[in-house]
């Protein structure tokens, strides 16, 4: 993978490259060409690490420091961060720039998607789980105290900068969130991509960019390609929530603290594995390789690993889950809806699962070793 490598998301006047670059300093040449008035919304913990040489690359461009964590996906920090445009000088011919995961990615989206009736902006994914996902596909939101991501636009970006070398600096349990999504895009769609994952020595104590670097480029091209054929999610774009019925539930039983997106995702997979199997579509080999898969990158894959199932206030039941699932902002009427694969590298368009099933399968899969 050469640093000049380009990935295009081909949606007509709205087309944009994905473009990876070896260090910030290389944002100079690329971003001067977008002239006028820009502001970056820079998320606080990368402001520290690497606040400086933003900053020199982009002399001509305002930062805008957000709040490290979830909870700048609100209301409250939209409001507060276009109090701060607008005393910044931003007009309706300003853009914006995110640099962060996909909490300022997410919020600096939504904020172009609606600031003066929308303005333009540019992603700069600093966590893998923004390099291989977030960062492209234009899905931009913020978070209410009843659920995630209940209030959003889609809004794509003017173009995406990838720079693999931050990852060095991502704590693991970050990084690991990456993978988990980064699985999820490979079992969906490239069953060459899982093999290339099951093959890879994967040692997390070492930082391996060749490998994180070739992973994203993977992993968004295949985004770069359902979101082309399906920007606004009626049809295919729904194969990259396979995993995220059940994760949406454990975020929501956790309260979106402790277990991370990723992690509940990965458990979300293990799960939604288990039941392509039951209902006949998975084979058992198929189910066998996807847990060992997600074993293979450390990521959580019990649901004891995540939340309490056994005993006490605290735990966390099968109709409890089932309850979460039915708030599932992609359902239809009461129905739990389930993306399943009926092979590796193929998923299936979402299909209604009878609590019955559901029930009995979240038995089995709290019986798992
Ligand atoms: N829009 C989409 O299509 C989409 C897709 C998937 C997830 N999401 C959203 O993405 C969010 C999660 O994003 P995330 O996992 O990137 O989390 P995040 O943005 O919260 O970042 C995770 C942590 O890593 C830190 N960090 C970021 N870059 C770093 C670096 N290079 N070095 C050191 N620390 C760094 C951050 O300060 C933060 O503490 C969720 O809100 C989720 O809903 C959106």
């Amino acid at each position: 993978m050469s640093s000049s490598t380009k990935i295009s998301v081909a949606l007509d006047s709205r087309s944009y490259n994905i473009e990876y670059l070896a260090a910030i300093a290389d944002l100079r040449t690329r971003l001067s060409p977008v002239t006028g008035h820009a502001i970056a919304l820079i998320d606080a913990n990368v402001d520290r690490l690497y606040g400086k040489a933003f900053r020199k690359a982009l002399p001509h461009v305002e930062f805008l420091r957000i709040a490290a964590g979830e909870r700048s996906k609100s209301f409250l920090s939209l409001e507060k961060t276009a109090n701060a445009l607008v005393k910044a000088g931003a007009t309706r011919a300003s853009r914006l720039i995110a640099i962060g995961g996909g909490v300022v990615g997410d919020l600096t989206g939504f904020l172009a998607g609606v600031f003066m009736r929308g303005i333009p902006f540019v992603q700069v994914p600093t966590t893998l789980l923004a390099m291989v996902d977030s960062s492209v596909g234009g899905k931009t939101a913020v978070n209410l105290a009843s659920g995630k991501n209940l209030v959003g636009v889609f809004h794509q970006p003017q173009a995406v900068f990838v720079i693999p070398s931050l990852l060095e600096t991502l704590p693991p349990r970050e990084l690991k969130c990456g993978l988990s999504e980064a699985i999820k895009t490979a079992l969906i769609a490239d069953a060459s991509l899982v093999l290339a994952m099951e093959n890879h020595s994967y040692d997390a104590r070492r930082f391996d960019l060749d490998f994180l670097t070739n992973l994203s480029a993977a992993a968004i091209r295949i985004k770069a390609d359902i979101v082309a054929k399906d920007e606004k999610e009626e049809n295919i774009r729904a194969y990259l929530n396979f995993g995220h019925t059940l994760a949406h539930a454990i975020e929501a039983a956790t309260h979106y603290r402790d277990v991370l997106h990723g992690e509940a995702v990965a458990v979300g997979q293990r799960f939604a594995a288990l039941l392509s199997r039951r209902l006949g579509l998975l084979s058992p080999s198929d189910e066998a390789r996807i847990q060992a898969l997600l074993k293979k990158y450390q990521l959580p894959i019990r649901l004891g690993d995540v939340i309490r199932t056994q005993t006490g206030s605290r735990a966390v039941t099968p109709p409890k889950l089932l309850e979460l699932m039915r708030s599932d902002k992609k359902n239809q009427s009461n129905a739990i809806r389930f993306v399943l694969l009926s092979a590796i590298g193929r998923a299936e368009l979402p299909r209604p699962v009878a609590d019955k099933e559901l029930l009995a399968s979240l038995k089995e899969f709290l019986l798992l070793a």
